[in-house]
Order: C-alpha cells, then sequence, then structure tokens
C-alpha cells in the first residue's frame, strides 16, 4: 500500500491532568460535555478501537456506538461480536488491514477512539489529534501515551490549538478542547482542467454539465482543486466556453480559449500549462469529467508528488490492476518541456516514453478511473451507484443532463 493512500488517522481521546485515560476497563469521570463533542467528532465515521475498549463501550451502552462503522482490533482470530452487532462491526488483526478496510469503505478519515494500547500503536503515524483535557488527577490503569500536564508540547505532534477551560455544568469538572495537528510544507499548485472535447456522444452537451444535487461534475472538480489548496485554476475551453462558464459562477478561475480544438488535446494542454506560468511547484493536469473525483482522492494524490523520487518527473493514477487515471500532476521541469514542444505531446504519451520519469500512485479509489462517455455509460453509471451494495457515496450520486442546455 502507498503511504498516502490511506484515510487521515485521527486520534480522538479525553485526557485527565496526569495523563489519566481508563480505569477497570471504563472512564474515571463523566463528562456529558465531552461525551457530546466525541459524537459531533466521529459521527457518521469508521472509527478504529481495541477489544476491550470495545467491550467497555458495549457493556456501558448495550451496543456499539450508534452511527459509526467499528473496526476493533483483536490478536485472537475468534474474536467476534455478538450476532445482533455484527453489522456494524468488523474485527481487524492489525493496523495496515484497519485502513486497507476503511478505505475499501472510501472513509476519508479513520478516527482512532482508544484504548491506550491503541493511542501508542498509532501515534507515529497519526496526521491529528482531537483531546479533551479534563482538569482532574484520577488514580486510573490505563495511560495517554506521551502526555505531560503541560500537554503535548513536546510530543510528535506539535502544532496545537487550545480552546478556553469551560465548566462542565453537569460534573463541575473543568475541561477544554485540544486540537493538534502535524505541520504541513505547502507547495504551490496549478491545475489546468482540460475541456475542449466535442462533446459529440452526448449531443454537443459537455459531460462536465451533468449534474446531481450536488451541482455539476465540472463545478464539484474545480471546488475540489480549490478546497486542497490549488492556488491557480485555468479552464482550457474550445467552443463550449458559453455553458461551461456559468457552472463554475463565483469560483476562482480563469478561462482560456483553445481557438483550434480540433487539433487535439495536447493543444489545451500545452496552452493551459503555459498559462499558469513557470513559478508553481507543481501542474495538475485535469479532465474536468470525472464524476466521482474528489478532494479526498486529490489529497492522496498531492501527497504521492510530495513524495516522490528526485528522479520522478510525473506522478499518476495506477489502479491495482494496472489502469492509468487521471489527473496527474507534472514538475515544473516537465511542464517547461510541455510548453516548449513545437508539436504538442499527450502527457498520456511522455509517460509511456519516459517510464523511469513517471511514478504510478497505486489506488483503488474510483474517482480517479469512473469515466462517463457515453449516453449508455451515464445510464451504467446511475444505475451501480442506486445498487445497495454500492461504495460508500452519498445517496443519490446519480447524474443527469443539466436543465440548462
Ligand atoms: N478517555 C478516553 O478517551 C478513552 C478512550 C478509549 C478507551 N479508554 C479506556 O482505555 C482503557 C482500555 O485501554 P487498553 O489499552 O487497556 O485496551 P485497548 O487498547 O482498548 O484494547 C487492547 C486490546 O486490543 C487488541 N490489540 C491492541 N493492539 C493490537 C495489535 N497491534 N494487533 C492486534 N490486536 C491488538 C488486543 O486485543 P486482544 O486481547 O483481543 O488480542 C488488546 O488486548 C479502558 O479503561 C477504557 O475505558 C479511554
Amino acid at each position: 500500500m502507498h503511504p498516502c493512500d490511506r484515510p487521515r488517522l485521527v486520534l480522538v481521546a479525553a485526557v485527565a491532568s496526569n495523563g489519566c485515560i481508563g480505569r477497570q476497563n471504563d472512564l474515571p469521570w463523566h463528562l456529558p460535555e465531552d461525551l457530546q463533542h466525541f459524537k459531533s467528532v466521529t459521527r457518521g465515521g469508521t472509527v478504529l478501537l481495541g477489544r476491550k475498549t470495545y467491550e467497555s463501550i458495549v457493556q456501558r451502552l448495550g451496543r456499539p456506538l450508534p452511527g459509526r462503522y467499528h473496526l476493533v482490533l483483536s490478536r485472537n482470530t475468534r474474536w467476534q461480536p455478538q450476532p445482533d452487532h455484527a453489522q456494524h462491526v468488523q474485527t481487524v488483526q492489525s493496523i495496515e488491514q484497519a485502513i486497507h478496510l476503511a478505505n475499501e469503505r472510501l472513509a476519508d478519515t479513520l478516527f482512532v477512539i482508544g484504548g491506550a494500547e491503541l493511542y501508542t500503536a498509532t501515534q507515529d503515524i497519526a496526521d491529528s489529534a482531537e483531546l479533551t483535557e479534563v482538569e482532574l488527577l484520577p488514580e486510573g490503569d490505563a495511560f495517554f501515551p506521551g502526555w505531560s500536564p503541560k500537554g503535548w508540547e513536546n510530543a510528535r505532534l506539535p502544532n496545537c490549538k487550545a480552546g478556553d477551560w469551560q465548566l462542565s455544568k453537569a460534573s463541575g469538572l473543568r475541561y477544554r478542547f485540544l486540537r493538534y495537528s502535524k505541520p504541513k510544507v505547502n507547495i504551490k499548485l496549478g491545475a489546468a482542467v482540460l475541456l475542449a472535447g466535442d462533446a459529440k456522444r452526448f449531443g454537443g452537451q459537455p459531460k462536465g454539465l451533468l449534474e446531481n444535487q450536488s451541482g455539476s461534475i465540472l463545478r464539484q472538480t474545480v471546488k475540489a482543486l480549490l478546497s486542497v489548496g490549488v492556488d491557480h485554476v485555468c479552464l482550457v475551453h474550445g467552443g463550449h466556453a458559453g455553458a461551461l462558464v456559468p457552472a463554475v459562477d463565483g469560483l476562482e478561475v480563469e478561462h482560456l480559449e483553445n481557438p483550434e480544438p480540433r487539433k487535439g488535446q495536447a493543444r489545451s494542454q500545452q496552452l493551459g500549462l503555459i498559462q499558469l506560468g513557470d513559478a508553481l511547484d507543481g501542474y495538475l493536469i485535469c479532465l474536468g469529467d470525472q464524476p466521482l473525483l474528489d478532494k479526498e482522492g486529490l489529497r492522496r494524490l498531492i501527497c504521492a508528488f510530495r513524495k516522490r523520487e528526485p528522479v520522478v518527473d510525473m506522478v499518476y493514477p495506477e489502479s491495482h490492476d494496472g489502469k492509468p487515471g487521471n489527473p496527474v500532476i507534472v514538475t515544473p521541469e516537465l511542464r517547461h518541456w510541455f510548453a516548449s514542444q513545437s508539436q504538442p505531446v499527450l502527457g498520456k504519451d511522455w509517460r509511456q516514453s519516459n517510464p523511469a520519469k513517471a511514478a504510478a500512485f497505486p489506488t483503488a479509489r474510483p474517482g480517479f478511473f469512473v469515466d462517463i462517455d457515453s449516453e449508455d455509460d451515464l445510464n451504467a453509471f446511475n444505475a451501480g451507484q442506486k445498487q445497495e451494495d454500492r461504495l460508500a457515496m452519498p445517496l443519490g450520486y446519480t447524474f443527469q443532463r443539466s436543465a440548462a442546455r
């Protein structure tokens, strides 16, 4: 598994001032405000927890946590939840297996909710932590790793935002919410979105205008690019700008017309890359008609680009059966090469001729590979999305032609 192709790991814990988190497989305090906070952080998500914590939850509530999917870690291969809880619970034997299953469920985040053994095992790879500090010095037998009374200032997750101390009405305890995250080195990115296809198989309506209740594919793609921190988005049109420009109304993008769209996509790509300029650290080449491309997929691809080997000039998604996907990200050096060719070259052709300089980002996320090319594709896609066993897409994730044709 590629280290970038995984959900964000977030530790969620309530920790007393002396680091204590538990006593006799239960919480040493009752703090309703923290339980509410825990619920709002993890609601609807996938949680990873140790077998002992799982059993303590079931003992307290009589069932698993409502509205969350549980991955319960145990070394005992025969351990199983009660049959009537099994729908919301899966046993895992390792953290890698938990990450793999969370990926299959398309989870963006995996919440590690304890106990002490689980926090210790995941602390090094965690991306952030949502902690509630409880002002109390209880006796206990389970402790948060690396905790000091001053907080986590010297620990491995150095960036901390601390909320104000608050007083619990129900228990009289003082508590505060802390958020730790790993510092990020920002890189400056641009994206050329290629929209000059002739849309013949859709009766002249660009595929990026197919829409669901979240908006058109194009608008969702541009929003995803902006939300992962792409600094400069350039849409390259080829005759459909009149219909496409309104679809991104209010979003910070630049529009560019390819005057000769019939000469092929390579020229649109070249024009887009030239327009983005040479001052960025990476350049995405996007299609603008991929119905499932989302922020989470882009976040992982950008992570793979950041972690590329020095010889690599292009990072592209690749399915586990070897199918290349989109978008791809190229370095400033390769952008310069594409921009300066008298005969424009497609990214795909460069990749095939330069395998040593193109790195695959192996992933199963459908957003990189699913394409709707024809009316038949659209019907098949919509039928698949309606199936009960579909992946964790929001309900009703089907697309129609835009009403404003
Ligand atoms: N304050 C909080 O926010 C908070 C949150 C959660 C829990 N807690 C408290 O924490 C205490 C429980 O913590 P704990 O450390 O004793 O237990 P735990 O982490 O909940 O569970 C430990 C169990 O998880 C399994 N496990 C752990 N690491 C594993 C690995 N690498 N591979 C496979 N299985 C693994 C093992 O199960 P098997 O024995 O089945 O092999 C192990 O016995 C309780 O007091 C609970 O109330 C507090």
